[in-house]
């Protein structure tokens, strides 16, 4: 007879039979539903043995990073350190419009700064008297990413790249550990609302690892990060209080490359195109456009405009996938 706690109490004394009485972990967190509920049932197992760290590459959603901060510490307890490396991810973009470049850098350099600390924090554990090295590497992982690796790579190989993280573990050294792999999405949700996670994290629209750099088209810059951001948090806000979110798998702003004239105030003003896009979708494969009411149309597009400087124009994006896909890049 399978229940959500039976799993969670199994899973708890998996992970401390595995790990033993010193043994610490290291594992990355993102602000999204897998990698929180798989640092919380860590924090559970082996309390502040386990060492989150979370990477603010730049180009996070607005206060994310303060947002994950918060939440894990304050909220969750899970030992948690915030690595701010926004200037060097966004000194890295500079100049860089590809987007596949734009993929490889920050991968590369979300792998270089989490090895950096990774090695701080087995500095640490090297002169703490009551727990031993850092052994382990928590991943996320969930069942259909497991059985996705496994028909493209071979079972020696479970690791999936878009993870952020390949080849990390065996590059430090560490063996994984991966406590969700038996579950699907929904149960993970289950698990972290057993577990006290909020539930507007629970329930939190998936985010790519390259963040907006792959929803700012051509070249990212800070300004461009700002506006992106400002327009993505009314964008959301206003599909919370329409109380849309829930029937929306995945909504967001972009911003498009190039400019285009409209008028602010008496002046003509050469400015930024914004377009948005809301999905519906099972499993990302395929998606359609949400169908919003005019009047919360009116209502995002008129606040986009008023309240983000430097847009002139906001566009709704209603392209099913395929042909197009999901994000912009
Ligand atoms: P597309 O744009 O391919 O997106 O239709 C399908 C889903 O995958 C996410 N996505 C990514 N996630 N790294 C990620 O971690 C990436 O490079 C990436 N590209 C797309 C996208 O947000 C959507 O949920």
């Amino acid at each position: 007879d399978w229940t959500m706690e039976a799993f969670v109490d199994k899973e708890v004394a998996r992970i401390r039979k595995l790990v033993g009485e010193k043994g610490q972990v290291i594992g990355a967190v993102s602000g999204g539903v897998d990698s929180t509920v798989a640092a919380k049932l860590m924090h559970e197992a082996i309390g502040d043995r386990f060492h989150a760290v979370m990477v603010d590459n730049g180009v996070l959603r607005k206060d994310e990073a303060k947002q994950v901060k918060e939440t894990l510490t304050k909220g969750l307890g899970v030992n948690l350190t915030v690595v701010d490396a926004s200037d060097r991810f966004l000194g890295l973009l500079k100049g860089v419009s590809d987007p596949e470049k734009k993929r490889k850098i920050i991968g590369n350099t979300f792998i270089d700064i989490f090895e950096e600390e990774a090695k701080k924090l087995a500095k640490e554990a090297e002169n703490s008297p009551r727990a031993g090295p850092i052994e382990f590497f928590l991943q996320g992982t969930l069942y259909p990413d497991v059985i996705e690796s496994i028909s493209f790579k071979g079972p020696s190989q479970t690791i999936k790249t878009h993870h952020n993280v390949g080849g990390l573990p065996e590059k430090m050294n560490l063996k994984l550990i991966e406590p969700l792999r038996e579950l699907f999405k929904d149960e993970v949700r289950a698990m972290g609302t057993n577990l006290g996670i909020p539930s507007d994290l629970v329930w939190r629209h998936p985010f790519p690892g390259p963040g907006l750099a792959i929803r700012i088209i051509g070249e990212v810059t800070p300004e461009k990060v700002r506006i992106v951001q400002e327009a993505d948090l009314i964008f959301i806000e206003e599909i919370r209080n329409a109380g849309l979110y829930r029937k929306i798998s995945q909504a967001f702003a972009a911003l498009m490359d190039g400019k285009s004239v409209g008028v602010v105030g008496d002046q003509r003003l050469h400015g930024h195109i914004i377009a948005l896009r809301a999905v519906v979708t099972t499993d990302f494969m395929t998606a359609n456009y949400f169908r919003f009411d005019y009047d919360v149309m009116d209502k995002i597009i008129e606040r986009i405009g008023n309240e983000v400087q430097g847009v002139v124009r906001v566009l709704y994006e209603m392209t099913s996938k395929p042909p197009s896909t999901i994000e912009f890049e």
